[in-house]
C-alpha cells in the first residue's frame, strides 16, 4: 500500500530499538536501569487525582465538552500571575493534549510549503516534526558548549533570518541542560522584532531548575507577548504526563489560529481532565517544590558519580534529564548506548538523535533516587567503558 509522503519524514524511533535489545536482555536475566525516557517517577498530588475521580462519576463529564471550560481558562490567568507575575487574558490561552501535540498542529498552521523556521540543535524532536509535517525547512541554530548550550542569534545569518516565520527556543532546554542566562530572553524578542519572527518558547521545565535559579516565563519579557507564544505543560511539575495536559498561551491571534485548525479534528479535552488541571494550577505547589530538590539530589549523584570515574561534564542547570559528553573522546553516540546496555545494563539516549550537534553526547534522564543512580555509576565503571 502507498502511504503519505508526508511519512517519509521520519526516521526510525530510536526509543523502539533500545528497547527491543532491553527485552531481549531482561529475558536473558540481565538487571537493566532504564534512564532513557523522560517518564517521571514521582507522585501525582492527591487532589489532582481526587478532582479527576470526582468529576468522572458525574455523567454530564462525559459528553463532548466542545471547548475550555471558563474556569480552566481563568485558572490559567490565575496561574501566570501568581507564578510568573504575566497578565494574560482568556483568549490568549488554549488547552492542547500536551505540548507535543500542539507543537505538531502548531507547524501545520504557522507553515506553509518552503518557509523557514528556525529550530535548536539539538532539540527535542517534535520541534522539528512539527515544522516538517507544516512542510517548512528547518534551519538549525546551534546550541553549544562554547556559548553554554544557549541560543546564540547573532550567528544567525541575517538573510535566514528575514525568511523565517517562528523560532523555537525552549529553556531549560531537554537535552542539554541550559537555563536562560540574563538579558537572553530580551535579546531573543528584540530578533523578533527585527525580522518578525514569531518566537514559540517551549516551558516544559519551569519547575525542574537548580542550584537556586529562577524558572520563569518567556512572556514576562517585555514586548514577549507581542511577538511570542509559550506551551505550558503540567506534565513534569505534576507528573501528570499520561493525562496530556498542556496550554498555548500568548499573542492572540496565534491561539484562536490553532483553536481553528484543531476545531477541525477534535471536540475538546475530556471534562474530567480539565476539572484536574484547575485543581492542579489552582491547588498547593509544596509538593512540585520538593520535587525539583529531589530532581537537584539525583543530578548531584549522576553529575558528582561521573565525574568521580573521570566522565568530564558540568552540573546540568535544569529539566529532568543530564546531558553528558562521550568519555574518552569518543563520537559515537549510538555505539555507545548499545555498548552501555550490552555492558553495564544502563539505558541511555544517543544525543546523534536529537540533532547533528548531539553527537558526541548522551542523555540522562534523572528518574531512578540517587541510591539507585549510585548503582548505575558503579555499573559504569565496572564496564570499563
Ligand atoms: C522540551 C519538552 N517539551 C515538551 C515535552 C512534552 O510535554 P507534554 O507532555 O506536555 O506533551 C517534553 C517531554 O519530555 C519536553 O521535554
Amino acid at each position: 500500500m502507498q502511504f503519505s509522503k508526508r511519512l517519509d519524514l521520519f526516521g526510525e524511533e530510536i526509543f523502539a530499538a533500545l528497547n527491543d535489545r532491553r527485552l531481549e536482555l531482561e529475558a536473558q536475566g540481565m538487571k537493566i536501569y532504564n534512564m532513557s525516557v523522560g517518564t517521571p517517577d514521582f507522585h501525582t498530588p492527591d487532589h489532582i487525582k481526587e478532582a479527576l475521580i470526582e468529576a468522572a462519576k458525574d455523567d454530564a463529564n462525559w459528553r463532548y465538552s466542545l471547548r475550555d471550560l471558563p474556569e480552566l481558562l481563568d485558572a490559567v490567568c490565575s496561574y501566570y500571575q501568581k507564578r510568573f507575575q504575566v497578565d494574560i487574558t482568556p483568549d490568549m490561552v488554549m488547552s492542547v493534549y500536551g505540548s507535543q501535540e500542539g507543537m505538531g498542529h502548531l507547524g501545520m498552521t504557522l507553515c506553509n510549503e518552503g518557509d523557514v523556521v528556525l529550530l535548536p540543535d539539538p532539540c527535542y524532536p517534535v520541534f522539528a516534526a512539527g515544522s516538517l509535517l507544516g512542510g517548512a525547512e528547518p534551519y538549525y541554530y546551534p546550541l553549544t558548549a562554547e556559548h553554554d548550550f544557549l541560543p546564540y542569534v547573532k550567528d544567525i545569518p541575517s538573510e535566514i533570518a528575514h525568511k523565517a516565520k517562528y523560532m523555537v527556543v525552549s529553556l531549560p532546554s531537554n537535552p542539554v541542560g541550559s537555563i536562560a542566562s540574563p538579558g537572553l530572553y530580551e535579546e531573543i524578542v528584540a530578533f523578533a522584532k527585527k525580522y518578525d519572527i514569531l518566537i514559540i518558547h517551549d516551558n516544559a521545565y519551569s519547575d525542574i531548575i537548580f542550584d537556586g535559579a529562577y524558572g520563569g516565563s518567556f512572556l514576562s519579557t517585555p514586548g514577549a507577548k507581542e511577538v511570542g507564544v509559550e506551551f505550558f505543560s503540567l506534565s513534569k511539575s505534576f507528573n501528570v504526563t499520561g493525562a496530556r495536559i498542556s496550554f498555548l498561551v500568548g499573542k492572540s491571534e496565534v491561539i484562536a489560529a490553532l483553536r481553528k485548525l484543531r476545531s477541525q479534528i477534535d471536540f475538546g479535552m475530556f471534562l474530567p481532565i480539565q476539572k484536574a488541571a484547575i485543581a492542579a494550577l489552582n491547588g498547593p505547589l509544596t509538593s512540585v517544590k520538593e520535587q525539583c530538590r529531589d530532581y537537584e539530589e539525583r543530578r548531584n549523584a549522576l553529575c558528582d558519580g561521573l565525574r568521580s570515574i573521570g566522565w568530564d561534564l558540568p552540573n546540568g542547570k535544569g529539566t529532568m534529564f543530564v546531558w553528558a559528553r562521550l568519555p574518552g573522546g569518543r563520537m559515537d553516540s549510538m555505539n555507545f548506548c548499545m555498548e552501555l546496555m550490552e555492558k553495564a545494563g544502563v539505558i541511555v539516549t544517543p544525543g546523534a538523535s536529537f540533532g547533528p550537534h548531539g553527537e558526541g553526547y548522551v542523555r540522562f534522564a534523572l528518574v531512578l533516587p540517587p541510591e539507585k543512580i549510585r548503582e548505575v555509576v558503579d555499573a559504569i565503571r565496572r564496564s570499563g567503558l
